[in-house]
């Protein structure tokens, strides 16, 4: 039997926080019902105390979906956590995530502070938003800077307070893999009450390292996972919810599982692109316009004989229809005979290689060969007298 990672979604929270990717009630309340029909099992619906728009996002939100949990975001303030409480009021499921900061900078240049002081104003705020009736989520905020012991002590303390879920965030996308691992790894020998609580991990990409980091977070036991559509979010972005789920479906040695239909994933990715006006960059994996696509002859070749020779995973499994053939001037015959035959023309032998010919002159010109060209090559070749 597989252990299951549940999934957070934060893209309307974390990633909605990205200049130029604002959105209004209505769009966020759209998105989240698509949310709830991909399988997350919590959804970050804003940060309540941030805006009135922030608050009636989250109270609209918590009306319109019954399965997920709806979680608000909050500092460790009663103001913070009195706002959350009654923006979550009509949640099914409600979960507070309140948290303050765990790492000496933060502590020193952000609160002003002392590691005392932060930790007695983060048990409180568990125990205040405990009171509230929800469920209580704790961020460690840099846990990824963090002295270790101070956070392994902050953990147990939040535990103990009654926290459901500590979150360990890698707030600046600073740690390597196998630290992140290590870090969470810690917290599981060094915590004495770490089985009463979900341990989370929430990574940024500032290095490009954010997925890799989940991922070792969920290996050293982590069973909840802090992501956002497409990866969207601060700065270079969050962890992406497609890459997380098909690396662990993609995996199966690794015996764990969510609950998202991932094909769902495409149709979701191309929604939140669209209405949050942040395009996909084409080599995004799983979800990039080219994630699916071969175009160079020798990869073609492969490809066509037996599909696994170049792709990991089936497109259809995230949604998308096929697998693309690009044909550039670096692709080779049998991918424009597949290419042809898709067409309706059987070519082969001479034919095909005069056709080639006269297709990589086309090819030289043009970045792409598109239908049209290759309709034009069959119907009228020689296309291009040399
Ligand atoms: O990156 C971070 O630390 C956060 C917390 C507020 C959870 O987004
Ligand atoms: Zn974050």
């Amino acid at each position: 039997m597989k252990d299951n990672v549940q999934i957070f979604d934060t893209t309307l929270r974390d990633g909605e926080q990205v200049p130029g990717c604002q959105l209004a009630t209505e769009e966020k309340i759209t998105i989240a019902r698509e949310l709830e029909q991909l399988g997350v099992d919590v959804i970050e619906a804003g940060f309540p105390i941030s805006s009135p728009g922030d608050f009636l996002s989250v109270i609209g939100i918590s009306r319109a979906v019954k399965e997920p949990v709806v979680c608000g975001l909050t500092r460790a303030k009663q103001e913070d956590i009195d706002v959350a409480a009654e923006a979550l009021r009509y949640a099914k499921r409600g979960r507070i995530h309140t948290g303050i900061g765990a790492s000496d900078v933060h502590i020193k240049h952000k609160f002003r502070s002392t590691r005392e002081q932060v930790l007695e104003q983060g048990v409180w705020a568990v125990k205040y938003a405990k009171s509230k009736g929800f469920e209580v989520e704790f961020y460690a905020e840099d846990a990824g800077r963090a002295d270790l012991a101070f956070l392994a002590q902050m953990t147990e303390a939040v535990i103990a307070a009654g926290a459901d879920v500590v979150n360990i965030p890698d707030t600046t996308g600073y740690c390597l893999p196998h630290l992140y691992g290590r870090r969470i790894q810690y917290l599981f020998e060094h915590v004495s009450n770490i089985d009463k609580a979900v341990i989370s991990v929430h990574c940024h990409n500032d290095l490009g390292m954010a997925t890799a980091n989940s991922v070792a977070g969920i290996i050293a036991g982590a069973r909840q996972v802090e992501v956002t559509i497409n990866g969207i979010g601060e700065r270079a972005g969050n962890t992406s919810l497609e890459e997380v789920t098909m690396i662990l479906k993609t995996h199966p040695d690794l015996n764990l599982d969510t609950n998202i239909k991932t094909e769902r994933i495409y149709g979701i990715s191309q929604m939140v692109s669209r209405m949050m006006r942040m395009p996909v960059q084409p080599n995004k994996a799983i979800v990039g316009k080219n994630a699916f696509a071969h175009s160079s002859g020798i990869h073609q070749d492969g490809f066509l004989k037996h599909a696994e020779n170049y792709e990991i995973m089936n497109p259809s499994d995230v949604g998308v229809n096929s697998s693309s053939i690009v044909l550039t001037a670096r692709s080779g015959r049998a991918a424009l005979r597949h290419r042809l035959e898709n067409l309706g023309f059987k070519v082969d032998g001479a034919e095909l290689d005069t056709l080639y010919e006269n297709f990589l002159i086309v090819a030289d010109e043009k970045k792409n060969v598109d239908d049209h060209d290759l309709i034009t090559l069959a119907t009228h070749a020689p296309v291009l007298d040399r």
